[in-house]
């Protein structure tokens, strides 16, 4: 018997949405006064995939669904949910997930989406998880979306070299042995909601009709502050999903974190004792897919060969609200 609490719910496929368009540094350097030394030394970023103009967040959304369905050899039928964290939704309305349910046939599943930043994914995991164990539900289809193309404002040197658009799906159903999610934990503190932000078509640019055009629709972020924060909130939250888990950090085999900044992720592994040849980052490949990005890292992780059965996974991510979340798969 393995050390650890009993699953209620594992992921048994995985699927990816990515944009084919890439954006390097060196084409940031012709747009904003910027340099690939900059932006790889304090972000770890190298390149990012950006969407197409035409092109919306359910099309990546789908993309993966089918993906994660087929590892999942799950007939689309049998799901009883579709959760998409996204801030970056097809329309203010219906719900991505509407669009997804209906391309891919899923009939009997409630569809909707989850507001919550870069936690997204992990907060649309914890409903997941639960309703799994309160046996209201036997297979559920979590997405992570994001295409924040739209919402950067590309003459902003300080955000607009950070983020990139990608989807990442899980397929979670009922857990068959002691391997699974071991530990869900979310949380978020409003104090700080104006550290980042998008007024967006949202009511508080009502009062400005013009707004669309004054920058309301523009993604803004004081980074430094949220930086000091994410550090010491990842710290925490990923020790309360480790002991939640009923682990210690000794028995974590990899952190596959949110993909912020390498320098957020360094210090999270150091704060857990975990050496950096446990740790998998693909920042320098996607930037900062806000939502997508934990889904897309374990995905990756996984097809390189990183995450082996039975080896316990730590994710953490930390996001405006602020809003974070942690977990504790065993594969
Ligand atoms: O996923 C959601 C949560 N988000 C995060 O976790 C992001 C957290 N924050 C960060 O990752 C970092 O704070 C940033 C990468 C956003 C910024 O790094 P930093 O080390 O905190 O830089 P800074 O904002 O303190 O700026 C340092 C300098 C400034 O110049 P001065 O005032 O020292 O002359 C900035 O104007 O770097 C300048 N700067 C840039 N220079 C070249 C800011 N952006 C750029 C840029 N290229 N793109």
């Amino acid at each position: 018997m393995s050390k650890g609490v009993k699953p209620f719910s594992r992921i048994t496929g995985l699927g990816v949405g990515i944009p084919e368009n890439v954006l390097t540094n060196a084409d940031l350097e012709k747009i904003v006064d910027t340099t690939d030394d900059w932006i790889s030394s304090r972000t770890g970023i190298k390149e990012r995939r950006i969407m197409k103009k035409g092109e919306r967040t359910s099309d990546y959304c789908i993309k993966a669904a089918k993906e994660a369905l087929a590892e999942a050899q799950l007939d689309p039928e049998l799901l009883d949910a579709i959760i998409i964290g996204t801030i970056s939704p097809d329309m203010r309305f219906p719900a991505t997930a509407i669009y997804v349910q209906e391309a891919i046939g899923a009939k009997n599943a409630a569809a909707w989406d989850v507001s919550a930043t870069c936690s997204g994914w992990l907060y649309s995991l914890f409903m997941a998880d639960t309703m799994i164990a309160a046996k209201r539900a036997k297979n559920i289809l979590v997405i992570g979306a994001e295409m924040l193309t739209p919402m950067v404002d590309w003459t902003d040197r300080a955000t607009c070299v950070l983020f990139g658009d990608a989807a990442g799906a899980a397929v979670v159903s009922e857990a068959v042995d002691d391997r699974g999610i071991l530990s869900v934990v979310i949380g978020s503190n409003g104090t700080f909601a104006d550290l980042l932000y998008c007024v967006g078509h949202g009511t508080a640019g009502y009062a400005t009709p013009s707004g669309q055009e004054n920058g309301n629709r523009f993604l803004r972020m004081n980074g430094n502050e949220v930086f000091r924060h994410a550090v010491r909130v990842l710290e925490r939250t990923a020790k309360e999903a480790v002991e939640r888990a009923g682990l210690e950090p000794s028995d974590i085999d990899w952190l596959v974190p949110h993909q912020a900044n390498t320098r957020i992720i360094k210090a999270t592994a150091e704060r857990m004792n975990l050496p950096m040849e446990q740790v998998f980052m693909n920042i320098h490949k996607y930037g900062n897919t806000s939502t997508a990005s934990v889904p897309l890292a374990i995905y990756e992780a996984r097809k390189e060969g990183k995450l082996l059965p039975g080896q316990n996974m730590l994710s953490v991510v930390f996001g405006g609200g602020f809003t974070w979340g942690g977990s504790v798969i065993r594969f």
